[in-house]
């Protein structure tokens, strides 16, 4: 994505990484060379069959797989990256960073904190967006467009997360519609990683699980984001059109471990900016998140405790600093 190189001095004008980016040292990205994965599945969701093995051999290899075909018209895709590049781009210096005040809104961060404290190269944005209806106008108004050009996202994303979480259900053996009145996409989350003068030294987002049932992640054509498989951290390629999906902790728990929830990060780059929007399709927050009971028995006994899915996500303090605002915002 092109992007104007004077936004903000804090990030281009940089000559050095300032030390409170620097992670410890084990933290940090060693080898950016590291191979471009050309063995996550990239799923073509048009072909009548095959699609469903696809999706478990992916979920259960890596944790990740991409699919194309999706049918969501590429202008939706480019509207939302665009307006979110001019939602960042308006952050100057002295913007306020926004938090969830009352119960609704959203979070603005120009360098939010890793949980070892150092700062990451990237600004996001989060926001609820469950049921749309009531969140949408609580979103940032300004793009003007910003509003409808998000919600108009978040529809496909829904139909599309569905999609794909009745594939996985079936690729299980669950019973059909097992995801359909309990799983959300509750949360948004944007990310906007400007390019960096060491890219060694810094990340974008540091090594975490994803909390969700599922993650959909569009990232245009950037790359940055890497899985670890066998100890070694592996980039997901570009594909310009297609979404990333990876396996959140919630169905690795339902699953009882058949499908990975994989740690996951970003890395930065000398020259390219990246744009992402991640959308987490969560359980709904009272449900009762344990192992599919067909998928339990003495062979293969429950290998998690059943806990509500809203005491999970404070339990683990899931969102960090922001646990609570966001859990609040969602009720
Ligand atoms: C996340 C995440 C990846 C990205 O938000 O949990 O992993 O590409 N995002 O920004
Ligand atoms: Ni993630």
């Amino acid at each position: 994505m092109e992007m104007k190189e004077d936004k903000d001095a804090r990030w281009f004008e940089l000559e050095c990484v300032p030390k409170d980016y620097i992670p410890l040292e084990e933290n940090r990205p060693q080898n950016l060379d590291s191979p471009v994965c050309d063995s996550i599945p990239v799923i073509d969701l048009a072909k009548t069959n095959g699609p469903v093995k696809e999706i478990l051999k992916g979920s259960q290899e890596f944790g990740f797989f991409q699919v194309i075909n999706h049918g969501i018209p590429e202008k939706i895709l480019i509207d939302a990256l665009n307006v979110l590049k001019e939602f960042f781009y308006m952050q100057g210096k002295d913007a306020p960073t926004g938090t969830i005040p009352d119960k609704k809104g959203y979070i603005y961060n120009r360098s939010d904190f890793a949980k070892d404290g150092t700062h990451l190269w990237r600004e996001n944005l989060k926001h609820p967006c469950h049921p749309l209806e009531k969140c949408t106008h609580l979103w940032p108004d300004t793009p003007t467009r910003y509003q409808e050009v998000i919600a108009t996202y978040l529809v496909e994303i829904q139909k599309l997360s569905s999609r794909i979480l009745e594939m996985i259900g079936e690729g299980l053996g669950l019973e059909q519609g097992y995801f359909k009145n309990t799983s959300e996409v509750q949360l948004l989350s944007s990310n906007f990683y400007p390019p960096c003068v060491d890219p060694s030294l810094t990340l974008g987002i540091s090594a975490h699980f994803d909390t969700s049932l599922i993650s959909v992640v569009y990232q245009g054509g950037s790359t940055g984001l890497q899985f670890i498989k066998d100890g070694e951290w592996i980039n997901v390629g570009a594909s310009p059109n297609a979404f990333v999906v990876n396996i959140g902790n919630q169905l690795e728990i339902i699953s009882n471990r058949k499908l990975k929830s994989v740690q996951h990060r970003v890395v930065t780059s000398t020259h390219a900016t990246r744009l992402s929007i991640a959308t987490f399709v969560n359980p709904s927050l009272d449900c009762i998140v344990e192992p599919a009971k067909v998928l339990v028995n003495e062979l293969e006994p429950s290998l998690y405790v059943g806990s509500q899915y809203k005491d999970y996500v404070q339990r683990t303090n899931a969102f960090g600093t922001y646990t609570a605002a966001i859990l609040n915002a969602m009720q």
